[in-house]
């Protein structure tokens, strides 16, 4: 029965870490103006911001990756890249006019800890000379567990960091070798232990299901490890096959050596059922916590918020995103930057902020984008006043009725939920609000698979 859903709802669908989704931009009526009109719109509305800071660079490619990064062992680029993320918020402190509060920082890559410890302190002294911050403020990093050192984590934790996630993917030696990423549980102990003694409050770990070669025991023994350290949050991602985007490492591997969709599914129901008898309580899509994590704090007390970083405690504020691809998220609107290195520094020895593309909601954009976070964050929605409402609603509504058969949404007098069975099919859901994405009808093979 369940897998017969899954032939049936199994098609390309976004991950929607924005709405409109990023292929759907409307780049053709945005401009950098625009872009900063509706950031000091935003900042107007609140003071306070939230940083994304892109570090692209790793030492060594692993050959399922789907972020945006530079493979190089040179460490000179170290210092240039920073000289260029602190110019980008000088322009960004120019637009805004007056000193942000920053809510939240977060350090992507690439990998972050490719940085020596000195200079990321340089970096993140030099950002928060021109900002207030408070013990409120959330710092958090993405640390490869084989370059993660003592200093990074005594270097981050003096500065506030609580929060750090590593990334894992899979403990069997087999996968390892397929993806181009060995990395043995000693090192993932390691990190994980050096972290928690330096204070951290909040380790996350990423796994993902799907990886070349990958079966459903490696699934089970690779939660079983994971179990013996017991990360506060756990990232359980699908493995986002879109070979035609990230062409360099993901053709390292043959189409048929990855485990199909019901073999999938099945190793996902497995992690599932052993994370939540091990007390994890799942977050959403792709995220499980420990029931004393800020995440599931969030998730309780509704204030679940998701962008292109995946799922946040913060909301509000807008997201600067500094950096070679970061993107910036005003609520009004969307900015990405130049994605080739070379492209980005030259720009901003030009004094431009170095966005190439971006989109400016509309009216009816800015609802829809209310409703899709609903269905992400909260597994619900509702209509009930009017400016939840929106004209093609009624027609949205019918095109879910078959799926209500199916026992996978439940309607109310003003709203729906997606009931347990129907958490798996979430994307779909989505994609039945998403009027950008059937307006333009693209190619929908730009995405990965939604189940
Ligand atoms: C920037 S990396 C984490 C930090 C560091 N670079 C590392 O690899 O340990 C972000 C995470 O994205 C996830 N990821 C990357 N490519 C993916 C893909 N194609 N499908 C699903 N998850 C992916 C991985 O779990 C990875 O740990
Ligand atoms: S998974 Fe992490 S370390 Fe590996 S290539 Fe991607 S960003 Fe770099």
């Amino acid at each position: 029965m369940f897998s017969n859903l899954i032939s049936k709802y199994n098609v390309p669908g976004p991950r929607y870490t924005s709405y409109p989704t990023v292929p759907y931009w409307e780049e053709n009526t945005f401009s950098l103006a625009a872009w900063k009109e509706s950031l000091k719109r935003s900042f107007n509305d609140n003071k306070e911001i939230s940083l994304y800071i892109h570090l692209p660079f790793c030492e060594s490619l692993c050959t399922f990756c789907g972020c945006n990064k530079r493979i190089t062992k040179k460490h000179e680029v170290e210092s240039p890249y920073i000289e260029s993320l602190l110019r980008e918020w000088d322009l960004y402190l120019e637009v805004l006019g007056e000193k942000p509060t920053i809510r939240e920082v977060h350090l992507g890559g690439g990998t972050p800890t490719f940085f020596a410890s000195e200079n990321l302190k340089f970096l993140l002294n030099m950002l928060f000379r021109k900002a207030n911050r408070d013990c409120q403020t959330e710092l958090s990093f993405e640390g490869h567990p084989n370059n993660t050192t003592k200093e990074h984590l005594r270097m981050f934790a003096d500065l506030g960091f609580k929060r750090v996630s590593y990334g894992v993917q899979d403990y069997s030696e087999k996968v390892q070798k397929a993806i181009h990423r060995v990395q043995p549980f000693e090192n993932v102990k390691r990190a994980t232990d050096q972290a928690r003694e330096a204070g951290f409050e909040s380790i996350g770990h990423d796994i993902i299901f799907g990886l070349p070669f990958q079966t459903k025991n490696d699934i089970i023994e690779t939660i079983e490890k994971t179990k013996l350290l017991m990360p506060d949050r756990i990232a359980f991602y699908s493995y986002a096959h879109v070979p035609w985007i990230k062409g360099n490492g993901q053709r390292g591997f043959k189409d048929s050596d990855l485990p199909q969709a019901d073999e999938k599914r099945e190793m996902y129901e497995v992690g599932k059922q052993m994370l939540e008898a091990a007390g994890y309580v799942e977050i959403g899509m792709d995220h499980f916590a420990l029931k004393t994590d800020s995440l599931y704090k969030a998730l309780e007390e509704k204030k679940l918020h998701r962008n292109f970083m995946g799922y946040t405690t913060s909301s509000g504020a807008s997201m600067i995103g500094l950096g070679v691809s970061a993107i910036s998220d005003s609520w009004y609107g969307f900015a990405q930057n130049e994605k080739s290195v070379e492209a980005y520094q030259s720009l901003i020895s030009d004094g431009i902020i170095p966005v190439f593309r971006g989109h400016i909601l509309n009216e009816k954009d800015l609802t829809i984008r209310k409703h899709i976070l609903n269905l992400m964050c909260h597994l619900e929605t509702n209509w009930g006043s009017t400016e939840d409402y929106f004209e093609e609603l009624p027609e949205i509504l019918g095109k879910l009725r078959e799926m209500e058969t199916d026992g996978l949404v439940s309607f109310s007098e003003n709203g729906l939920t997606i009931p347990e069975k129907g958490r798996p099919f979430v994307r779909n859901i989505c994609m039945a609000f998403d009027l950008r994405m059937q307006e333009r009808k693209r190619d929908t093979q730009l995405f990965s698979m939604t189940v």
